[in-house]
């Protein structure tokens, strides 16, 4: 045993840490024998110097080593996930997980809470009333027994050393580095005993990830981790410079994600929730191919399966699937056009900070979530605008937050005179 200081010390002057070094240092942590404020300055020794691929995978396994395992051999299907890096407006989990449960795989999603200005899945599912995120690892088997898929977020057991240096670092500015997400992502996602798990790895202005590069260097990362460690994964690098669809908050995202599972969702939501799809259960052998796996995933959709299988999900884990029950806020504006022509961009890291600041996401680790504000309508990049049209819906509970918020939606957008040409939110597709 050596004292934490020193590991900080070696990772803080540029040295690569051993397995036992990686193993003794998240091992303490989870076992509150080191403090948080150790972690914090490891946490940045590793944001400013890096990881080796051999120091990541150490890592990973040590984090995932700091709690159990769950037990999916009751399990009769193909056991496969998806985990997204986190985005503005990202809720592809809601209306993905029973989908592709509608397609022949069981789904154990362990999800997370909003980081940085980005969304997470466990506060927008909060918005529903009643919904639990809290289940016990056999209460969550048993949900998937019955519909196939099961929303939670992490139990004690799973992966703790995450659990909190997941919080740490959402307020140390230690998220975006690569050897620490893929540490927290593949740590969770292998505790759950997977066969199959595609990321959705995101880049560009409302992602942890700005530079397309960097997240093809995470992507690959990660599936060559996941890939060593058993589980056969693959990655979609997917472009985050705009929201994803048309609403951001949380109960609006709710509503967003049932519209996509009556086959009425945003193109690009739809076109990103598809491909994710397609891949797991291509991935997971269910279909031959992607061809084979998009008409599945239509079939399902078509036949109202998929919605079939949410509103059970959520009914199961104690919530109302009526969209109608879901929370509402207060006040509701539009934000008008200045001029008229096309939208040009729509940058998704100020309509993030504008989304925060309404009372969607935390300023600090502890702050709860405003679950009923947000933005609904959003235009999308492509869209004919005349001066005085509404650009987005702003759905907020009182004047103060509204007023900190406008001056961030304001800045979104981007109005030019020549329509820029349509292009795809998936870039490529990675394997380990
Ligand atoms: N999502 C996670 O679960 N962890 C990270 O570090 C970033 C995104």
């Amino acid at each position: 045993m050596q004292p934490p200081q020193w590991i900080i010390e070696k990772k803080r002057d540029g040295q690569a840490l051993g397995e036992e070094d990686i193993r003794q240092f998240i091992l303490g942590y989870a076992a509150e024998e080191i403090p948080d404020y150790q972690m914090a300055a490891l946490a940045m020794a590793i944001y400013l110097n890096g990881m080796s691929f051999e120091e990541t995978r150490h890592l990973v396994q040590a984090m995932m080593d700091s709690g159990d395992v769950l037990d999916t051999s009751t399990l009769k299907r193909p056991v496969a996930d998806k985990h997204s890096t986190g985005g503005i407006g990202d809720k592809v989990s809601l209306p993905l997980a029973p989908w592709v449960a509608a397609c022949g795989l069981d789904v154990p999603m362990i999800s997370g809470r909003g980081l940085g200005i980005t969304g997470g899945t466990l506060d927008k599912l909060e918005a529903i009333p009643g919904y639990r995120t809290n289940l016990s690892e056999a209460e969550m088997i048993r949900v998937i027994q019955d519909c196939g898929c099961c929303i939670i977020g992490q139990t004690k057991s799973l992966a703790p050393a995450d659990k909190k240096l997941y919080a740490l670092r959402d307020v140390t500015a230690t998220v975006p580095s690569i050897p620490l997400i893929t540490g927290s992502i593949m740590c969770k996602k292998l505790a759950e005993s997977l066969d199959v798990l595609v990321l959705d790895v995101k880049f560009g202005k409302g992602a942890f990830m700005k530079e397309e590069a960097q997240a093809r260097e995470l992507a690959s990362t990660m599936a060559k981790v996941g890939n060593l460690m058993g589980v056969s994964v693959s990655a979609l690098l997917t472009d985050m410079n705009e929201p994803l669809g048309h609403a951001a908050g949380n109960a609006v995202e709710v509503a967003e994600s049932v519209e996509c599972l009556h086959g009425r969702g945003p193109a690009d939501l739809m076109e990103v929730t598809q491909a994710l799809g397609a891949e797991m259960l291509v991935l997971a052998k269910v279909q031959p191919d992607l061809n084979a796996a998009n008409a599945a995933l239509d079939q399902a959709l078509a036949s109202g399966a998929a919605l079939e299988r949410y509103n059970r999900m959520v009914e199961l884990q104690g919530g109302n699937p009526d969209p109608a029950a879901l929370p509402k806020a207060r006040m509701q504006a539009p934000l008008a056009a200045t001029k008229a022509g096309f939208v040009t961009g729509v940058d998704a890291n100020a309509i993030g900070r504008g989304v925060l600041l309404l009372g969607a996401g935390r300023q600090q680790s502890a702050d709860p979530v405003n679950h009923a504000v947000g933005i609904t309508e959003l235009v999308k990049t492509g869209d004919s605008i005349q001066e005085g049209d509404p650009l987005l819906t702003v759905h907020a509970d009182d004047a103060d937050t509204l007023a900190a918020a406008l001056p961030y939606l304001e800045q979104a957008f981007a109005i030019g005179e020549i329509a820029p040409a349509a292009r795809s939110r998936v870039v490529e597709r990675i394997t380990g």
